[in-house]
């Protein structure tokens, strides 16, 4: 590859047809924004200098792209004029920023094409330079020509011009081979060629394509090399092709991941973000989501109905229909179903986290258990500890949240409120519907409850003419009969 590669990005248009307040290029695919998709593409080409042109919306993607590639020189193109003018303003914000372009090669690409991929681009420079074409284009054959710049070749096959849809002959209207926007150009020949581009076409736009134009005429080399895989410079412009790009892309993410040896029961209702990682032999089972960062260990198994984003799952794991965020499941532990996970769980090897449970900023001990129905919030479990089903960790106050402490291999009974901040011992212990506000040192059992007192014949005598008091009294009666049969 080249050591003087520059690659401009072209992401200055507004994108009216996403009607969002969000800028197209922000919109995202798979768990990352289309032109951070685009940028990594770009990245994986080793270019010397990458320049992204923005102007809608700029105080918005400006900051962005910096986040997403901190070296990248940003042109601000203030008025839309154009692809050849972005371009002109990329080569000016290079040469303010010491980085004027003499020789080598220069690689255009859009913001909104998130299914590139970086070894694509990496073939199409190294053909455009092996040609020692003055300008390459990417060209695609396509059954819907509409919109794009039509490939024009005259009788030998020779690139001649690229013609826009708004500018085209009838004739040229047929013409199935169109310009995907991405282009190589010969920097020399591209500083030259860009301050003669003009704008008299129908759009009145300062049009790059035109570069083609002026390399024939000055006798150099044009080159258009077809892609096979045209869903790779594919743009988004309205939801519906935001919807079917994101769609093929997690085909494709989901399609690798088996080939890498995961199962995946049911891909087309299985989501898998870019970013995520797992390891062979995970399965995953139908309407599972995996999002952000999160990673899934050997022999886990996900799903059904799932969802974790930026989650780390260990080997071995279960987690059935399951919500969780940033949360770490151990190796064997087992969660659902029907549980939430919230920030800052952490659940250790062998534990258990079961139905109807949500959790929040908890640690939970390896082989813990918290299996029905409960609120476990700013709690720390100690390992082997069982948790009774029902059981609330009252963290709030109404003004401040607390936490609690349950040490090691204690047992606390079903339906306990634990009032924060409360620490219960090691090996301790609860009676059911404990209401525990003081500590609780190890090996004590904590009991709240007043002795339970029984008054006879009260619901006949405070519910009388109700079918609970009749229910009552035939039971007692039958029980008398009982006795006096007995007694017989
Ligand atoms: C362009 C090409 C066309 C090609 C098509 C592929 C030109 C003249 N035409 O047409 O041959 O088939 O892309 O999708 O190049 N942009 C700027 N500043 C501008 C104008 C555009 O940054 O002043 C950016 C847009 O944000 C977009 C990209 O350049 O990402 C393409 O612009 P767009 O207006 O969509 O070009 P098309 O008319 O589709
Ligand atoms: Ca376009």
């Amino acid at each position: 590859m080249t050591t003087d590669l520059t690659v401009i990005v072209l992401a200055a248009g507004g994108g009216t047809r996403m009607k969002s307040k969000t800028p197209k290029v922000l919109h995202r695919v798979v768990g990352r924004s289309m032109v951070g998709h685009v940028l990594r593409a770009v990245s994986a080409v080793e270019p010397a200098c990458v320049c992204t042109v923005i102007g809608h919306q700029r105080e918005l993607v400006g900051p962005h792209i910096s986040e997403e590639l901190p070296d990248a020189v940003l042109a601000v193109q203030e008025q839309q004029l154009g692809t050849g003018h972005a371009v002109r303003v990329a080569l000016e914000a290079l040469e303010a920023a010491g980085r004027k372009l003499r020789e080598g090669t220069v690689l255009i690409a859009y913001g909104d094409t998130p299914l590139l991929e970086g070894a694509t681009l990496k073939a199409f420079a190294a053909e455009h330079e092996a040609a020692q074409a003055a300008v390459s284009i990417l060209s695609g054959v396509v059954a819907e020509p509409f919109g794009y710049g039509r490939i024009v070749r005259d009788a030998d096959g020779e690139v001649v011009a690229i013609v826009e849809e708004k500018d085209a002959t009838p004739e040229q209207k047929e013409i199935s081979e169109i310009n995907s926007g991405i282009l190589a150009l010969d920097a020399a020949f591209l500083s030259d060629a860009i301050t003669r581009i003009d704008n008299d076409n129908a759009k009145g736009e300062y049009y790059l394509t035109d570069a083609v134009k002026l390399a024939r005429e000055s006798g150099l080399t044009v080159t258009a090399l077809p892609i096979d895989d045209v869903w790779q410079t594919e743009g988004a412009n309205d939801r519906a092709q935001l919807a079917a790009l994101g769609r093929e892309m997690n085909h494709r993410i989901v399609t690798r991941w088996m080939r890498d040896g995961v199962t995946v029961m049911d891909p087309e209702t299985t989501w898998i973000d870019a970013d995520v990682a797992l390891a062979p032999d995970v399965t995953i089972l139908p309407g599972t989501q995996l999002l952000g960062a999160t990673t899934v260990g050997e022999d886990a198994v996900i799903g059904p109905d799932t969802t974790l984003e930026d989650c780390e799952i260990g080997e071995g794991a279960r987690v059935v229909r399951t919500h969780a965020q940033l949360a770490q499941v151990e190796a064997g532990a087992s969660v659902g179903p029907f549980s939430y996970l919230r920030p800052g769980t952490r659940l250790g090897a062998d534990g258990k986290i079961g139905a109807f449970v949500e959790t929040k900023n908890a640690q939970i001990g390896a082989g813990a258990k918290v299996p029905h129905l409960s609120y476990v919030g700013d709690a720390e479990i100690g390992e082997g500890t069982n948790i009774g089903a029902g059981t609330i960790f009252a963290n709030y106050d109404g003004v401040t949240k607390h936490r609690t402490k349950v040490g090691r291999h204690a047992r606390t009974a079903s339906n306990n409120t634990f009032v924060a901040p409360v620490e219960i011992g090691d090996g301790a212990a609860t009676g059911a519907g404990t209401v525990v506000r003081k500590d609780v040192p190890p090996g004590a059992l904590a009991v709240s409850q007043g002795p339970q007192r029984n008054i006879p014949g009260w619901a006949q005598a405070r519910r009388a003419g109700t079918p609970q008091a009749e229910a009552a009294a035939a039971a007692l009666a039958d029980d008398e009969s009982g006795e006096a049969a007995a007694e017989d």
